[in-house]
């Protein structure tokens, strides 16, 4: 039986960030950055404002991510339902996305940051489509951290998208037999990404909102009051300690 100490959050003066042995430290974290409307609803902005800190917190927490030493950092940047929002909405948010990976790329590739998209990027606007493939490209002999970003990203189309080319292996005589959790794993948008061992939600909702959700079997969940623009290194040094509390026994004892 798990004990709730074990559960319990840890106090924010408990962590130092740095001072954590490798063994706590999450090799995978996942973020849902939520709460970037309300950060600005807040403060009588509009929601666009909200976003645009919520970019400054991808920069923080990218960077925060590296000395931390985790190796890969994915965000869930648009999911494959964000569709449903005001055109305008969709509109200054992949403005914000055309800004950071003109003017980010420079920064990643100093910190030897390899960047990699999941999700059906290729149904954005195809000037969006070059500047990430040419991204990837750029930052993909970088020997550093990864930093994934979802975009168009849901987990369903992502499961059902395998499915399909399995079956088609199938039918082209691979035997069914060789379908088991690690073909599915190759199949997936995250392969050869570390296993994922922390899923982080701002803004104090608890759903999983269609992200990672075969990746997440085993992952410690982590749902955060704090609003998405304000979440900081230290956020992710608290959140990092609570991951080193958690006794992981992946079905075991
Ligand atoms: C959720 O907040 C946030 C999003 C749907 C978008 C997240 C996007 C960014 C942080 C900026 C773009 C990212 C990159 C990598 C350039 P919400 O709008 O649903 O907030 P609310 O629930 O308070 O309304």
């Amino acid at each position: 039986m798990t004990s709730f100490a074990a559960r319990a959050p840890v106090p924010a003066h408990a962590d130092e960030p740095g001072l954590h042995s490798s063994a706590s430290i999450p090799r995978h974290v996942a973020i849902i950055m939520d709460g970037n409307g309300r950060w600005a609803k807040a403060r009588r902005l509009p929601r666009v404002a909200g976003h645009r800190q919520g970019v400054e917190a991808v920069r923080r927490i990218t960077r925060a991510a590296r000395e931390q030493g985790i190796e890969a950092l994915t965000l869930y940047a648009f999911s494959s339902e964000n569709w449903r929002r005001p055109e305008e909405e969709i509109g200054d948010l992949m403005g914000l996305l055309r800004h950071f990976l003109k003017n980010e790329i420079k920064e990643l590739t100093r910190e030897g940051v390899r960047l990699r998209i999941l999700g059906n990027y290729r149904a954005l606007k195809a000037d969006l489509v070059e500047l990430i493939d040419d991204a990837v490209a750029r930052t993909a002999t970088n020997t550093g951290p990864i930093l994934a970003i979802a975009l168009n990203y849901g987990a369903q189309a992502e499961l059902v998208a395998a499915a399909r080319r399995l079956a088609e292996k199938v039918a082209a005589g691979m035997p069914v037999s060789a379908i088991d959790e690690a073909a599915i794993d190759r199949e997936l948008d995250t392969d050869g990404l570390p296993p994922l061992d922390l899923m982080i939600r701002t803004s104090g909702e608890q759903r999983l909102s269609n992200f990672l959700l075969w990746q997440a079997a085993y992952a410690e969940l982590l749902f955060v009051d704090t609003l998405w623009p304000d979440f900081d290194g230290e956020c992710l040094a608290q959140a990092i300690a609570a991951y080193g509390q958690r006794q992981r026994r992946f079905g075991g004892l």
